[in-house]
């Protein structure tokens, strides 16, 4: 079976052919729309909804033809239906409904959530129920997977996403966008003990997140050590360090609450995946490699490449969806809010998108 994925829900116009059998990754090809969005200093929903029209068909081109496959060789076609920018989400849903009708294609609507979050298998052969933390620009989540479309959310973020932390602190402190790849590049010149900044939700009860004291936090210190609007490169560097250890810090603090939730729910359960474009982040990586040895779990991270948006997840989770038989129909509206777990209560903090 191979499976077109196609992912348009924020920055990046991306495609690829997944299969299930080996090599599972076919193809996987990112555009990102950085160099559009970065005169603004974030993302500007409507420039994105253009970019992704003008970028998607050559994307999809490119997929197939680095599969070595023609377009009457896909067996399905999958694309994010949200959550996300629903400008560039619809972009997505359409094309992939036109090719499914054009060429009489299953078509399958993923949950972006979702794909983020299956896509620990596509690396290693992962077993449910595992634990899932899931950090990136807008979601921030604690989750027990516990099969495809099953989804227990212990815990959520009641205001920034862990990604928004990073890119809001990268602003604050004049590094550019995105902001977690920039604060991680600062923060190995720098010192994390420097600036004593809040570890949110530390040793409370729960799987909860906040980022928006630390945010706070943040800004003073930049304003007490500025000159003119103007931070010294040292100091640029120890407040980047500060405020990456202070959020790992907090990520760390709320796994350890999960850790405890998913072993009392879940005796046999083994595994510990991070994913989302801010488990691209090695500090990160290796501080849950180490909390997963301690609770003798196995952990499991996908390439760097994979935790950033990318076609290949939404292939694989319309994949691992159609083995089961689901599939959507042509009616299916693109969803701008759609939760993991619809039984969880609704938090609806700025930032929060499902
Ligand atoms: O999963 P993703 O590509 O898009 C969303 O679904 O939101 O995540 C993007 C987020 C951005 O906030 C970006 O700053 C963050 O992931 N990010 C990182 C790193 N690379 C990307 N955060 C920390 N360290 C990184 N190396
Ligand atoms: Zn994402």
């Amino acid at each position: 079976m191979k499976v077109l994925g196609i992912e348009t829900s924020c920055d990046e116009t991306a495609a690829a052919v997944v299969s299930d059998e080996a090599p599972l990754i076919r193809s996987n090809v990112v555009f990102s729309q950085l160099a559009e969005h970065r005169p603004y200093g974030g993302i500007v929903p409507e420039i994105a909804a253009r970019a992704h029209l003008d970028h998607l068909d050559p994307v999809i081109a490119r997929a197939l033809a680095e599969a070595g496959i023609g377009i009457g060789e896909l067996d399905a076609v999958a694309a994010t239906g949200g959550p996300g920018l629903i400008g560039g989400v619809i972009v997505g849903v359409m094309e992939a409904k036109a090719i499914a009708f054009a060429r009489g294609l299953p078509f399958v609507a993923v949950n972006h959530l979702e794909g983020h979050a299956l896509s620990a298998r596509l690396v290693a052969p992962v077993e449910f129920p595992y634990l899932l933390l899931l950090v990136s620009g807008g979601h921030c989540q604690l989750l027990i997977v516990e099969g495809v479309g099953r989804y227990r959310r212990l815990g959520t973020t009641i205001d920034d996403a862990a990604g928004e932390a990073f890119d809001k602190g990268a602003k604050l402190l004049g590094l550019g966008y995105p902001g977690g790849p920039a604060i991680e590049r600062a923060a190995r010149a720098g010192d994390p003990a420097r600036f004593p900044l809040p570890r949110p939700m530390q040793g409370r009860a729960g799987c909860d997140f906040s980022f928006s004291g630390l945010k706070t936090a943040l800004r003073l210190a930049v304003e007490r050590r500025s000159r003119g609007g103007v931070l010294v490169p040292a100091d640029a560097a120890d407040l980047a360090a500060s405020l990456q250890a202070a959020i790992i810090d907090s990520l760390a603090d709320r796994t350890e609450n999960a850790v405890a939730a998913f072993k009392a729910l879940h005796p046999a359960g083994r595994t510990l995946v991070v994913a989302g474009g801010v488990a691209a982040n090695a500090a990160l990586r290796q501080r849950v490699t180490a909390l997963a040895r301690d609770a003798e779990l196995d952990f499991v991270a996908p390439p760097a490449a994979l935790c950033t948006d990318n076609g290949a997840m939404i292939g694989w989770a319309g994949l691992e969806r159609l083995r089961l038989g689901l599939k959507d129909g042509l009616d299916f509206a693109p969803r701008p809010r759609w939760p993991l777990d619809p039984a969880a209560v609704p938090v609806r903090g700025a930032g929060v998108k499902a």
